[in-house]
């Protein structure tokens, strides 16, 4: 037999074993069940890989003057701690569930500056994390990755001082309403927010002033819901997205789910709040 004639067998036989790993469901789908050794190895050496050739040529600026420390603290406390916690922050539901698992930060920083910011900007397909650079321009990115760099070495009242005394969320434009009123540095930006603050947002409107749904908020509170969105008895409010299944309105009083949400709104006797 030829070389390319037992080549070609060898390749058919691959090929039907990853199609037939494919069509038997062999890998695990489900995010609360890790890859096997192998497999996790594979994909993350393939994504160091990539981010490294990717990351390589980027020219690192000059970093760590207290302005960019500061403008990245604000940014890092509105929109990243969900999943990458922040120092003296208890896991949340997001760190704790997504897989692969967001890293550490608080206790990692970020050791490569350059893969840092390609990563920051262009995010990881299939992760959870997102990318920033669609609303943040590189300048802001940096501000991030200079703060990161502290972030280790900071208590958390350093921390919260340093939030406090930053712009809050703020990158030039495209920034979405910050929603953790847990953050100082948010005081008085989302005021009225009906979470409470604490870690883990955990989402139940029991007993909450009137408020609405209709514009996605941030990462904790888009629509559609959460499944643990739970209505009971909180007062007459509209979802303009389809609820999920598992959506318990037992006990609610009437309210509206159709798509769009009725214009009519009632914040009468809600505390005051900002949309
Ligand atoms: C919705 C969750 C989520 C949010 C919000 C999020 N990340 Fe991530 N991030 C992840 C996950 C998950 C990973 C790990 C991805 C992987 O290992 O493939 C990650 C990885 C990273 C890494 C590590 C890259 C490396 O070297 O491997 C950095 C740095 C990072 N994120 C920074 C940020 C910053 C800064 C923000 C806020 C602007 C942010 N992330 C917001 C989920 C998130």
């Amino acid at each position: 037999m030829s070389l390319i004639k037992s080549g070609l067998i060898l390749v058919g036989f691959g090929a039907a074993a990853v199609g037939g790993g494919i069509y038997f469901g062999a890998i695990h789908p489900g995010a609360d069940e890790p890859h096997s050794a192998v497999v996790f190895k594979l994909i993350e050496t393939a994504r160091d890989r990539a981010i490294a050739v990717r990351a390589h040529d980027i020219v690192v600026p000059t970093l760590g003057d207290d302005a960019q420390v500061r403008s990245g603290a604000g940014n890092y406390a509105a929109m990243c701690t969900t999943c990458h916690l922040a120092p003296g922050m208890a896991a949340t539901e997001l760190s704790q569930g997504l897989y692969p698992a967001p890293p550490a930060l608080t206790e990692l920083g970020v050791p490569d500056p350059a893969r840092a910011f390609w990563v920051i900007k262009h995010g990881i397909k299939a992760s959870g994390m997102p990318s920033w650079g669609k609303s943040m321009s590189d300048e802001y990115i940096w501000n991030m990755v200079a703060f990161l760099q502290k972030m280790p070495e900071l208590s958390p009242e350093q921390y919260q001082a340093l939030v406090a005394s930053s712009g809050g969320h703020d990158h030039g434009g495209g920034e979405s309403m910050p929603h953790d009123d847990a953050m100082p540095g948010m005081a008085g930006m989302g005021s009225g927010d009906h979470h409470d603050g604490g870690a883990a947002m955990d989402h139940d409107d029991a007993g909450t002033a009137p408020h609405d749904h209709d514009r996605p908020m941030s990462a904790d509170h888009d629509t559609p819901m959460s499944a643990d969105h739970d209505d009971a008895g909180s007062a007459p409010h509209t979802h303009d997205a389809p609820a999920p299944a598992a959506h318990d309105d037992a006990g609610a009083p009437p309210h509206d789910h159709d798509a769009p949400a009725p214009p009519a709104h009632d914040d009468a006797g809600a505390p005051a709040h900002d949309h």
